[in-house]
């Protein structure tokens, strides 16, 4: 049964889908079996992932109950164009709207290890059905002087799912993405989410970088274009590996670390 989780925030530009693209790769590289699934109608985890445009079905057939998500999986990803804003509004107006995607998934569960779903910028429908769907919900925060307000709104749509239609959702942690910890603000942003939210607070941070853009640009993985910066990715995926109880891949990634991150 694959450990589901939901990467999200209030705000866009966050670093989520970089979160997404990047764990999915260190938990290929060490031999897990992943799933993404691309809940943004912008596409940009699909397109960072090198998925055709105008490949068919993507996960808005599916939340439109035109297709199965197994037959919408194209090279380990879910991809999704701006049909899926389609689909949305077409889902709003359904009852049992919010159990869309666990219901899609289902099927497909069995089949990985992880399945990691990069939300849109927005609390909305979208979000929600991630909520809904997964085991686990990741924060992505930027490091800025608002990012507090950001993590207290994506808490209450967390605690809205919980509520009324997941239960068992577990809130993984926040994670502190595009700092510069250098700067004061970065480091206010830092301290200020450890005082509200303790350990929940991942305490590796993502380092800033203009070579997270660039690799996007090229296909590249960060951990091929800069190791030396991908060790933030590694850090942080060693503890959402431990927050998962994930303790053999955890040993696994210790490894793949030590062979200078080529994969076995
Ligand atoms: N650590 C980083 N340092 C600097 N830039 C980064 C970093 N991570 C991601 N970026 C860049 O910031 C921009 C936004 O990143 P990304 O698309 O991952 O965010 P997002 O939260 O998914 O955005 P959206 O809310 O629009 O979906 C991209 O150009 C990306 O290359
Ligand atoms: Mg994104």
């Amino acid at each position: 049964m694959a450990a589901t989780i939901a990467v999200l925030s209030q705000k866009g530009g966050t670093g989520k889908t970089t979160a997404v693209r990047t764990l999915r790769d260190v938990l290929q590289r060490i031999g897990l079996d992943v799933l993404a699934v691309d809940l943004d109608p912008q596409g940009n985890l699909s397109d960072y992932l090198d998925v055709d445009p105008d490949i068919s079905p993507t996960i808005g057939d599916v939340l439109a109950g035109r297709a199965q998500a197994a037959a919408a999986v194209h090279n380990g990803i879910i991809p999704a164009n701006l049909g899926l804003a389609e689909a949305e509004l077409m889902l709003s107006g359904k009852m049992g709207r919010e159990l869309a995607l666990k219901r899609a998934l289902n099927d497909a569960r069995d089949a990985y290890d992880v399945i990691l779903v990069d939300c849109p910028p927005a609390l909305g429908l979208l979000t929600v059905n991630a909520l809904v769907a997964a085991d686990y919900a990741l924060l992505s925060a930027e490091a800025q002087y608002f990012a507090l307000q950001g993590v207290e709104q994506a808490l209450e749509v967390i605690e809205l799912a919980r509520e009324s239609l997941n239960p068992d959702l577990k809130w993984l942690g926040v994670l502190l993405n595009i700092a510069d910890m250098r700067t004061r603000h970065s480091r206010e942003a830092f301290d200020s989410l450890r005082e509200h939210y303790g350990e929940k607070l991942i305490d590796a941070t993502i380092r800033a970088s203009i070579a997270y853009a660039e690799s996007a640009e090229r296909a590249v993985s960060i951990l091929d274009y800069r190791p030396d910066l991908a060790v933030d990715y590694l850090n942080v995926t060693d503890e959402v590996l431990r927050r998962l109880g994930m303790e053999e891949p955890r040993r696994r990634l210790e490894a793949l670390v030590r062979n200078g991150l080529r994969a076995a």
